[in-house]
């Protein structure tokens, strides 16, 4: 699959539901309306969907959410899309998780192929945790991500870079992530969905935090890529690595290699815009997959250049009326 502007689309992320047992305060509001279930692709349609996806090139799948391990029998689905794993059809399975389902199965993961998860972590602090997430328990992610850990997962942060929220922990969760050994991502907020709050009240340019963070740590230029936004630097005094995802501070379009699927089977092209296509209904249509086939490869050839993501005073407005939740970043 090549897009108008060369790129090759290897890797398909799929966010499996909308819901979510947390409601951080960027990415969601309070009161969701979530989809109802009716809506929703099953896990045998979304397995479908992905071997489609595989088919035509695809090499490497991310299940996300809202919270992919909060989907029902969602292990049956991992299961499932790890055979694609043994066949060779695909080099990597792996999951965008807050992790508060981790615990019970993070050894399921590793026995479907799952090799590394990225589980989402803005603070260490037991009530700022709560407070970002709205009501989550930190003990219960924690735990998580040490079940993760000893199933023999390689576990990324995520961190979202927050003003007044977690600017004074970031040398705080290197040291931690480098003492544990995870390598860690910081993320510049994005302005996607209403949330009740201003943006601009929460955005942390990231160049700022790595000038910063560059005094108390020895941090050297790699030329690692996972094949996703980041950039990322090793940190000597942990031998660990920490990337910077800045869609505001600076745009990485130009070596996008993915797409976005939602529960609904509706393709997004890009995070940033709101173009997308229908699957549902190809799928739905006839059990072969022509017609899936045909409506991917049309929407790939319209896939845009890019997002035009922007955060000031004079734009509050989303950059896209979809939350986050909706395709998992
Ligand atoms: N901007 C940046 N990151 C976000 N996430 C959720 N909403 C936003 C947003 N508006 C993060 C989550 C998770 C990842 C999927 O995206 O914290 O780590
Ligand atoms: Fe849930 Fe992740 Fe959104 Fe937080 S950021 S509300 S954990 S989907």
């Amino acid at each position: 699959m090549i897009d108008p502007f060369g790129r090759s689309i290897s890797y398909l992320r799929v966010s499996v539901t909308d819901r979510c047992d947390f409601r951080c305060v960027y990415c969601m509001a309070e009161d969701m309306t979530f989809l109802p279930k009716s809506e929703l692709l099953t896990l045998e349609e979304l397995e479908r969907l992905c071997g489609a996806f595989i088919r035509l090139g695809v090499r490497k799948l991310r299940l996300t959410g809202g919270e992919p391990l909060v989907r029902r029998n969602i292990m049956s689905l991992v299961n499932n899309l790890g055979q694609h794993l043994k066949t060779g059809a695909l080099d990597e399975l792996t999951l965008t998780t807050n992790g508060s389902q981790l615990a019970k199965h993070a050894e399921g993961l590793a026995a479907a192929g799952v090799r590394r998860i990225n589980v989402s972590l803005d603070t260490l602090d037991a009530d700022k945790f709560c407070g970002v997430t709205r009501w989550g328990k930190l003990d219960q992610v924690l735990d998580g991500v040490f079940a993760a850990k000893a199933a023999g997962l390689e576990v990324k942060i995520n961190t979202v870079a927050l003003q007044g929220i977690n600017d004074d922990e970031f040398d705080r969760l290197v040291g931690w992530c480098g003492e544990h050994g995870f390598d860690l991502t910081f993320i510049e907020v994005m302005p996607m969905g209403e949330i009740g709050e201003l943006r601009a009240d929460q955005y942390v340019p990231l160049n700022e935090v790595r000038a910063r963070l560059a005094r108390n740590w020895t941090l050297t230029d790699t030329h690692y890529r996972t094949g996703g936004p980041a950039r990322y630097w090793n940190v000597a005094e942990t031998g660990k690595r920490l990337g910077f995802i800045t869609p505001l501070t600076h745009n990485f379009c130009e070596s996008c290699n993915r797409v976005r699927v939602t529960c609904t089977g509706t393709l997004y092209m890009c995070l940033g815009q709101s173009d997308s296509a229908d699957l549902r209904r190809p799928l739905r249509a006839s059990e072969a997959d022509a017609q899936l086939d045909d409506a991917i490869l049309e929407a790939i050839g319209r896939k845009p250049k890019g997002h035009d993501f922007i955060i000031d005073r004079e734009h509050n407005d989303p950059a896209v009326a979809r939350h986050m939740s909706v395709t998992g970043g």
